[in-house]
Order: C-alpha cells, then structure tokens, then sequence
C-alpha cells in the first residue's frame, strides 16, 4: 500500500536509477517516460538514435546507442549510467524483434533465427550479466525481461519469437535463483497484443485503429484496449519497491485470454455460417 492520494501523483520510482533496452518507440518508451513521471532518473538505449536523442528533451537522462546483441554495447550502455548517476535500480530489458513469419517450419532459415534470438534471448542475457555486475556489490536491484503472451499461448506468433519469448521465462526463473542470494529480483512481463509498430508491421502496416480493431475482437476481455502505457504500470509494480517480495514471476497481461480456448466455438460457428 502507498500513502498517496487519488488526487497527487505519487512518485513510486523516487531517487532510482533505470535503464530501459529499446526505449525510443513503444512499450520501451511509454516506460521511460512513466517512470520519469514516478521519480526516476532514465536511461534509454536503443539503435533508433534520432528517436532516442529527441527524447531526451526534458524527458529522459540520458540516450545511449546499443545495440543488445553487442556485448560492448551493453557494457558501455551500464558503464555510461554508473559513471553519471553512480547506480543501477531497474534494468528493463525490453528491446525485441518479431522476426519474419514463415507459413511452416519447412521454410525457417538459420539467419533469422539466429537474428531474433541474438536480439530477444542473448541481448536479454547481456542485460542481465552487465546488471548484476554493477547490482551484485550493491545487494539490491530489479531486472524485468519482456516476454509476451506467446509465453503461455501459441499457434499465433512466429516459431522463432516463441521460442525466444519462452526462454526469457526460464531465464528470469532461473536468475531469480542465483541473484536472489545477492537481494536482486528478476521477473518478466507478457502483455496481449499492443497496437506499436511492431505489431502493426506484423499485421501488414495496418494503422493503430485497425490495428486496435483487430485485437479487440481476439480479445478475451471486452470493452477494453491493452495500450503500451498498461504493460508500463506493470513495469513499473515490478521496478518499485511495492513490488519487494516478487521474484521469478511471468505477470501475463492478456485479460484471461491464456485461458480460454475458443477452437470450438469458432468451428462451430463456421460450420453453421457455411
Ligand atoms: N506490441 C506487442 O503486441 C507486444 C506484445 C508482447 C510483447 N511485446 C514485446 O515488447 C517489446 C517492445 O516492443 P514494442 O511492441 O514496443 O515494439 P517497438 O518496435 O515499438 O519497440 C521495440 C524497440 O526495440 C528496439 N530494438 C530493436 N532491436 C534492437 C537492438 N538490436 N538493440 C536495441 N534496441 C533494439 C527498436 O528500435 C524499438 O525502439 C518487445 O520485446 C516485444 O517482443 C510486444
């Protein structure tokens, strides 16, 4: 519980350092630019430089370039928030590519496999080594990986980003234990479809209505739109210190959708339609 009212904003990141992967546009960016909101200092590393750089008026403190599957990067991306801020609170490893979509699996190619997990799993790992370098003396921290709802449903997202979203979900089990012994958290979030670019390149360049049209009628919960600033606040839960006892969880934000599976129902209605 907090001790703000319905009427201020309560700073929840006040006097914390974070570093938010993939920053510059979408989910990355809503983050950054809530958590500024709630007090913190902001880092934003991502390869959209133009992007990056524009928000750093008044928004963000600082814009790195990185590239997550270089390892230098990442390091100097780290190194850069230590040197000016002398800490790391929250690393929020979200940079992450869909990939190509293949109609089989006769058709995967080593090349973009090789691209989606350099990006979504090694950079993910990358994230989490040079965080817990600099979190490890400090005994404290939160790494949150971003996976997605093709963590707990499938048939719907490419083989390969599954595949990748799946190993973030036993990466941030299996580092919770490790670092849990050094007083640092690691959890992962799965949001339902969110309207970024993204997605809407997936869905063939498609604006944000369609885009949102399209989503709202797969959608489990109704009358509702999962928007970049909701899988934010959950960010931000896991990041603040309410969320001090939380550790090796996968906080799935799908509206029940995981929960239900509608193959019947579909059958049947196109069975009777034809
Ligand atoms: N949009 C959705 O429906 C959805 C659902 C579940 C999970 N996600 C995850 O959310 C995360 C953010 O995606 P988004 O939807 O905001 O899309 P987005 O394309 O707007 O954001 C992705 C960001 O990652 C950056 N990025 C890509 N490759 C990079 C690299 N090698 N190094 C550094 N930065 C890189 C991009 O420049 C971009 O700013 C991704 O990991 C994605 O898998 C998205």
């Amino acid at each position: 519980m907090n001790n703000c009212s319905s009427s201020t904003l309560c700073r929840r990141l006040e006097g914390k350092v974070a570093l938010i992967t993939g920053g510059a546009s979408g989910i990355g960016e809503s983050t950054a630019r809530l958590f500024v909101r709630h007090g913190a200092k902001v880092a934003v590393a991502d390869v959209q430089d133009d992007l990056g750089y524009s928000l750093c008026n008044n928004i963000i403190s600082e814009y790195i370039h990185c590239d997550v599957s270089n390892e230098s990067d990442v390091q100097n991306a780290v190194d850069t928030v230590i040197s000016k801020h002398g800490k790391l609170d929250i690393f929020f490893s979200n940079a992450g590519i869909l990939g190509n979509s293949y109609p089989s699996i006769l058709s995967i190619n080593y090349e973009d496999f090789k691209r989606v997990f350099d990006v979504n799993v090694y950079g993910a790992f990358l994230a989490a080594k040079h965080a817990a370098r600099v979190m490890i003396p400090a005994k404290r921290g939160s790494i949150i990986f971003h996976s997605s709802v093709a963590s707990v449903t499938f048939g719907h997202s490419p083989h390969t980003y599954t595949a990748s979203k799946n190993a973030l979900v036993g990466l941030t089990k299996s580092l919770c234990v490790e670092l849990g012994g050094h007083g640092i958290r690691v959890n992962c979030v799965s949001p339902f479809a969110v309207a970024t670019n993204l997605l809407r390149k997936a869905m063939g360049d498609v604006d944000k209505k369609t885009a949102e049209d399209l989503i709202s009628e797969s959608a489990n919960l109704k009358g509702v739109v999962l928007e970049a600033n909701n899988v934010s606040e959950a960010v931000l839960y896991l990041g603040s210190d309410e969320s001090k006892y939380v550790s090796g969880l996968n906080l799935v934000l799908d509206g029940g959708y995981s929960t239900t599976n509608v193959a019947l129902h579909e059958a049947k209605r196109n069975f009777f339609a034809s």
